[in-house]
């Protein structure tokens, strides 16, 4: 058995974040439990976040019958003790690390890769991507899922180009995915990450939220909920007016820039900061990215052009930039939510994951031609009635009446 992680002996402190996590992930407990060996002799390759949510997802692959291959899907996200309990105490193939290089991140991926999966598992589109561009890896694979906006866009461009040489199902586009996931996750998980880095008071705050998708829209009401005066900054005037009508402040960044005291970015996009606007900024202003590469905010030029860099307390460095200002950057401009904390929350992961476990069923048995997939209806629907079910919440149910009403066109006033 192959693996890379950091210390063996911190499995058993990886196991209780595991179980702990656990209570909040009923709907993929009762998948885990309702399932006959349903992925049973399947080689499932897995680029995730090293969490403790993600830890019990892995273990429903492995007890559905899979053989489980994980590494990490961002060099500073992985949990030390939780890589270390699956492998001890699951016998799964992690690599990763916390801190790990770029070269060690692009290593771990290929040890993945090496092992020619039949299923794949990706946040992000770089397993994907990378199978695509080493295609004597890619041979046995019957599908992939996709966990995240960034990594859906990438797949649908390699689909554009008619270049995708499997199905790819885009989890992330389930309802019971963004909704929860994108939207209350990433909202919460800022908010935490931001703390647990500077333990600052948020009240009172000017806090510019570029991008107002469903992670920014979570990022902006969590931020106004702790009493910071929210700005949002768009490209999309749909969502702009969204911000407007859900009452911030809308304005273009490089006005922004000389405002605000905390700066996230959230669009997925490259250089949303860039030098321009780190040099408007006021002294002392933090910036941090919530987005899923470390692109939005351009740190390397801010490393080039910087007088001074210090660090301040772990995950937040000080730049004293050519005019006499300093800026703070928080987690190297990585995803604030899982450099500096531990992610999404386990009870939105629930929902993800089991769209994930589903979904990777479902590929399995219809054996689809290569393109990007949303998840089945019947999939998204499951997975809301069962998180509903796990949360003693009963609903009511359309009368025949109704439903025959719903479905005729002729009666009006
Ligand atoms: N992405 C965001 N939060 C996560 C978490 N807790 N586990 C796995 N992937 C995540």
């Amino acid at each position: 058995m192959e693996y890379r992680i950091k210390d063996i002996n911190l499995a058993e402190i990886g196991r209780k974040k595991t179980e702990w996590a656990c209570r909040e992930m009923k709907v993929l407990g009762l998948l885990r439990k309702e399932d006959e060996k349903s992925l049973n002799g399947l080689k499932i390759g897995c680029c995730l976040h090293i969490t403790s949510e993600t830890s019990n997802f892995v273990i429903t692959l492995k007890k559905a019958g899979a053989k489980v291959f994980l590494c990490a899907s961002n060099p500073l996200s992985t949990q030390d003790d939780v890589a270390a309990y699956l492998v001890k105490e699951h016998k799964i193939e992690v690599f990763g690390k916390k801190g790990e290089s770029e070269k060690e991140y692009y290593e771990n991926l290929k040890y993945v890769m090496e092992k020619k999966p039949d299923l794949v598992v990706d946040d992000g589109g770089d397993l994907i991507t990378n199978l695509h561009k080493n295609p004597s890896f890619s041979e046995n694979v019957i599908g992939a899922t996709e966990e995240t906006t960034t990594g859906v866009i990438r797949l649908e461009n390699l689909s554009k180009q008619k270049l995708l040489q499997f199905p790819v199902i885009a989890v992330n586009n389930a309802h019971t995915k963004y909704l929860f996931d994108n939207r209350y996750g990433t909202g919460q998980s800022t908010v935490d990450g931001f703390l647990r880095a500077t333990n600052i008071l948020i009240s009172g705050k000017i806090v510019v939220v570029c991008g107002y998708g469903w992670c920014g829209k979570g990022v902006a009401k969590r931020f106004s909920g702790m009493g910071a005066r929210v700005i949002v900054t768009e490209v999309n005037p749909v969502r702009a007016l969204e911000a407007v009508m859900d009452g911030f402040w809308v304005m273009k960044i490089k006005e922004a820039a000389k405002i605000g005291d905390i700066f996230i970015t959230t669009t997925g996009n490259r250089d949303v900061i860039g030098i321009d606007e780190i040099l408007k900024m006021k002294d002392g202003a933090i910036l941090a990215n919530s987005g899923h590469f470390n692109v939005e905010i351009d740190v390397k030029n801010l490393e080039k052009i910087c007088k001074k860099k210090n660090k301040i307390r772990d995950f937040i460095e000080e730049y004293l930039l050519p005019n006499g200002k300093r800026v703070y950057l928080l987690g190297e401009g990585r995803l604030l939510n899982l450099a500096c904390a531990e992610g999404h929350p386990s009870s939105v992961m629930d929902m993800s994951f089991s769209n994930q476990f589903l979904s990777l069923k479902y590929l399995k048995d219809k054996r689809l031609p290569p393109d990007v997939y949303n998840v089945p209806e019947e999939i998204d629907r499951k997975v809301a009635e069962l998180k509903l079910k796990t949360l003693g919440i009963k609903i009511d149910k359309l009368s025949k009446v109704q439903k025959e009403y719903l479905s005729s066109w002729k009666i009006g006033t």
